[in-house]
This record gives C-alpha cells, structure tokens and sequence, in this order.
C-alpha cells in the first residue's frame, strides 16, 4: 500500500489515577497488532500513580497534574489537563481509572470515552469508584453485573453507552472476585470500543450510540 494511502493511528491520549491496568492491556493490545492506535500522553490526577511507570516504561509523554493545586477547582484543574492533552493532538481520551471529574473542553466533546466496572445506570455515579462499586452490587443481591464502556460527559458515569458486557454475580463472591470477572470482560470491551472509534463506526445520537457496520461488510 503507498505510504500516502495508509491510514494513521489514531492517536489516543489516556487519564489515570491509579495501577494503570487498563493502559497495560491497550498496550498489550497496540504491540500484539489488535489496536491500530497510538498512545500519545498520559495523564495522572496524583502522585505515584504506577500507570505513570508504565507509561514510562513505554516512552509515553506522561504527566502528573494535582487537583490540590488547583484548590480543588475541577474547572481549573481540566483546563491544565486539557493543556497537556491538546500537545500532543488526541484524536480520542481515555480514562482509564480516572477518579476526578474532568471538565470536557469543547474541542474534545464526544472524543472522550470512560469505563466503568458495572452496568450503568446500576451503581455509577459519585461515589461507584473502585472497590465500592462490587460492595454495591453483592450487597443489593444483584444476579449479573459487568462493565459499561460510554462516551463521558461532564457528570460522573454518564453519557451515551457504546458497549456493556454482562458476567454472573455468584453466590460466594466477594468484591475482589466479582472485580477480577469483570476486569477480564473490561480487557476486551475496551479495546473494542477504541477500535469502533477508530474504525469510524460510532455515530451519536442523543443518549444512544450507534454501531454501524464495518466498511465492504454486506449486512
Ligand atoms: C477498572 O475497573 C475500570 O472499570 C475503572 O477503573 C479500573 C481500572 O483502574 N474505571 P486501574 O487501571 O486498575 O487503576
């Protein structure tokens, strides 16, 4: 294929505030050939995050922006992310365990997708973050959770839902468990649905997302 036909990666831009396990997995999925995008910069919300090792490890641009030094003031916090960010030119951001609200700039609207570890509306909202999420959904008795990739908005867990995956709550599960089983779901969902996006074939439309086929299929 001639160099000038060839498509770019899309270049991605991840925020994290913790292990980081979400950007291993993208970049697993990168290296083994399953992603075709590009990790362009990495944000964390605090300090010795082990995402920011990781990111290193891979020669990513990372950075380390505290809400503390923006007294708390979200707005002015995102504006220092969204700074770092728009360096590198993101065509897509990640959250990938992001714990602090990030106030979407305009450029990015509908270009920043979110994770989370349950099946939205259930258990998402301030205060569904990390462990507390799985204590949530064993004590209501639920049968199934699972994880819920969406476009992010400037509400926590919400925004129009690109894709869920469903696993089984059972009956000797403890957060831990339950976390582990939906963590293994995250692993595929996510790359799916960066590759839809970077595929063309997410069209928004109000809450809802729709998936449109792949280019030169028939159905
Ligand atoms: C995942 O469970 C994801 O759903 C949530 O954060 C977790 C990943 O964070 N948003 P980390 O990579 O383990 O820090």
């Amino acid at each position: 294929m001639p160099e000038s036909s060839r498509k770019k990666p899309l270049r991605v831009a991840v925020l994290l505030s913790g292990t980081g396990r979400s950007l291993e997995n993208l970049l697993t999925r990168i290296a083994d050939g399953e992603l075709p995008v590009t990790i362009v910069a990495v944000v964390a919300d605090r300090e010795g995050a082990r995402g920011i090792d990781i990111a290193k490890a891979a020669n990513i641009p990372t950075y380390t922006i505290l809400p503390r030094d923006y007294d708390w003031v979200m707005e002015e916090f995102s504006k220092a992310v969204t700074y770092e960010l728009e360096s590198h030119e993101p065509d897509l951001v990640v959250m990938a365990g992001f714990l602090s609200l990030y106030k979407i700039p305009d450029t990015l609207e509908q270009r920043v997708m979110n994770i989370h570890p349950s099946l939205i509306p259930a258990f998402a909202g301030k205060g569904y973050y990390t462990s507390r999420v799985h204590e949530a959904a064993i004590a209501r008795g639920v049968r199934v959770s699972g994880c819920t990739v969406h476009f992010a908005n400037n509400e926590y867990d919400q925004g129009p839902i690109i894709l869920q995956e469903v696993v089984p709550v059972l009956a000797d599960d403890t957060p831990s468990t339950l976390a582990a089983r939906i963590f293994e779901k995250e692993c595929e969902a996510y790359p799916t649905a960066i590759r839809l996006f970077a595929e063309g074939r997410l069209r928004i439309d109000g809450q809802r997302v729709h998936i449109l086929p792949a280019s030169g299929s028939t159905s």
